[in-house]
This record gives C-alpha cells, structure tokens and sequence, in this order.
C-alpha cells in the first residue's frame, strides 16, 4: 500500500479542472423526469402553497411547460390530474374525457417528441382519498386492480407513451399489462412504482392533489419503511409481471434500496424525489439556511450514485437549465 506522503488525495481536488475530470457520477436532462399538475379550465397557473415553483395549470398552460421540458431534453413529463368531481369510484381518472386524458391529447398534438407518462392512480380522484376502492372500510385489492386497468387503458389511448401505476395494490401490474394487451396496447411499456414507502415525505403532493385519504392512512397498501428485504420481494413481483421499469420511492430515504435494486435487477430504475424531499429543501433554502442550488444538485447526485436511471424530480427543469 502506497502511503502518504506519496498518496495525497488532495491532489486531484485542487482545481475545478482536476475535480471536473475526476467527477465519477453525472446527470444529464434526459434522465430527469418532471412531475405535473393539470387541472380543469383555461388560463390557469396557480402555484402551489406547499410547493414553491410547482404550478397547477390548465391544459393550455401545461402545454407551455411540455415545450420548455422538450426544448430543455428532458426525460418526459409525469401528468397528475386533479378532476373535476371526486367519486367513491374515481370515475374520472378512466374517463375518456377525463383531465389526463385531454392533457395527454394536447401535448400529443403539441410536442409530440415529448415523453408523457400518465400516474395511474385513483387517490386524487376518489372522493376518501385512497388509492383504490373501499369496501366495508377497506380497500378492495381487486376490484381496485379491474379500475386501474381501466385506467391505464384510457391513458394509453388517450396517447401517453408510458404508464405509471402508484397505487401499491397487489397484483397491479399483470392487471394492467392484460388489460393493455387486450385492448391492443401491448407496445405501451409500464413502470411501476414497485417500492413505495407509507411516507411523510408525500405530505405537501397530497395537499397538490387534494388527496390526503379521509379516514385512515395508507399503511395497509404502501410498505413500512423499516423493509428493505419486502422491497426487494415488491420489486421481483413487479418484473415478473411484466413491469419494464421498477421505481422506488421517496429517493433520499430510500438510496440503499436503489443501490440494491440496481445491483439485484439490473432493470430500468428509477426514483423519486417526492414532494416532501423537495418542499424541505425550498423551505431552509427560503429561510437562507441552506443554498438551495447546491442542496438540489448534491440531493440529485446522491440519488444517481446509489443506482437510479431515472430521477423523477420537481426539480427537473431547474437541474435542466443548469446543465
Ligand atoms: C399517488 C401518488 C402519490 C405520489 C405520487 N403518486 C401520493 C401518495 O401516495 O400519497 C407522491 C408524490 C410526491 O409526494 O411528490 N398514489
């Protein structure tokens, strides 16, 4: 073993040129994928109290943000909808002329090089709030699957090139890749949110989506995220029911569970970064107790180290500009 003062580590950090030739882990646009809000109407672009610099927009503002994620190269857009109506059934997420689904047309129209991917989700459109259907005070495992089908059906004709099922029931995925194929959608791939935590982190979406569950929480669906080896089983059965892309999810509270899904997979991977690992990191940066750029950029990073292909981050665009 070579030792000091032969080996100085120092050596290789002194200048930005040094440091910039010896920097292992790099993003680039396209493996950030930017998460949006679409609501009914014309003209609309709220930002959202819980998430400085996220927007609600309608579909022509929304438009505006598809272009600039094109014009940036980024992955793709994520569309969430909040509907109308809410219902016990979330009618309108497999409505044809449901809010993703004319956001999905528009942007189809509009940029069409673009990537959209549609959540397949039921919680911003049940009027309880949870991700599937209740049933005698719990949540009906398939009878959720059947509408989620429906769901991703409704997306994919609607014209979103990829679907993403975020609703941890069990079983999704072979439902939603049968009910694709017998529709005759078998070229629209899924990536499913394979290893998703009961989280805090998503408290400042669900204030977004207006989808904070009504009674109880989501513990019986989403997983406990004291798990890793349960991670690990969630996103074999996803693969083996035909998910082309596994997600796991929040990212920074979860990086050795990507660096383990990278090392045991080797599939597609991503990670998002949830609302909550943003809004924390806009918050101190608000109150001047951190720099926000170099928070965001070191968060990213961090993620892409452990394993992740894929970045979905409400920090896209930003991260984009700055490359
Ligand atoms: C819906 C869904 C959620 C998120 C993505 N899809 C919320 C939840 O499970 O409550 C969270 C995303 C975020 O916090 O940014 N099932």
């Amino acid at each position: 073993m070579t030792q000091f003062p032969i080996r100085r580590m120092r050596r290789l950090r002194r200048t930005p040129a040094l440091r910039r030739l010896v920097q292992e882990t790099h993003l680039v646009p396209s493996q950030l994928v930017w998460p949006l809000f679409v609501v009914h109407g014309e003209g609309v672009r709220r930002e959202i109290a819980a998430l400085p610099g996220v927007y609600h927009t309608s579909v022509d503002e929304l438009v505006k943000d598809a272009e600039r994620a094109q014009r940036l190269g980024l992955g793709g857009v994520i569309l969430f909808g909040i509907p109308q109506a809410k219902d016990a059934t979330g009618s309108e997420a497999y409505d044809e002329q449901g809010i993703v689904q004319r956001a999905a047309r528009a942007l189809k129209r509009a940029v069409p090089q673009l990537l959209v991917i549609g959540d397949v989700c039921l919680c911003e459109y049940t009027d309880h709030g949870h991700c599937g259907v209740v049933q005698d005070g719990d949540i009906d495992n398939d009878a959720s699957v059947y509408l989620l089908g429906k769901v991703a059906v409704s997306q994919a004709r609607a014209g979103v090139d990829l679907v993403a099922p975020s609703d941890m029931m069990d079983g999704r995925v072979a439902g939603i890749r049968k009910a694709l194929d017998a529709a005759g959608l078998a070229r629209v791939p899924i990536m499913s949110y394979a290893a998703k935590m009961a989280s805090a982190f998503y408290g400042p979406f669900r204030e977004a989506a207006g989808s904070a569950p009504q009674f109880g929480d989501r513990q019986s669906y989403q997983m406990q995220g004291t798990n890793a080896d349960e991670a690990m089983k969630e996103i074999q059965l996803d693969l083996e029911e035909g998910a082309d892309i596994v997600l796991v999810k929040p990212a920074l509270p979860c990086l050795d569970l990507i660096r383990r899904a990278k090392q045991e997979f080797g599939s597609p991977l991503a990670a998002y970064q949830v609302s909550g690992e943003y809004a924390m990191i806009k918050a101190a940066a608000q109150r001047n107790m951190l720099d926000e750029c170099r928070a965001m950029w070191e968060t990213l990073h961090a993620i892409r180290r452990a394993g992740a292909d894929i970045i979905l981050s409400y920090f896209a665009p930003t991260a984009a500009e700055l490359l």
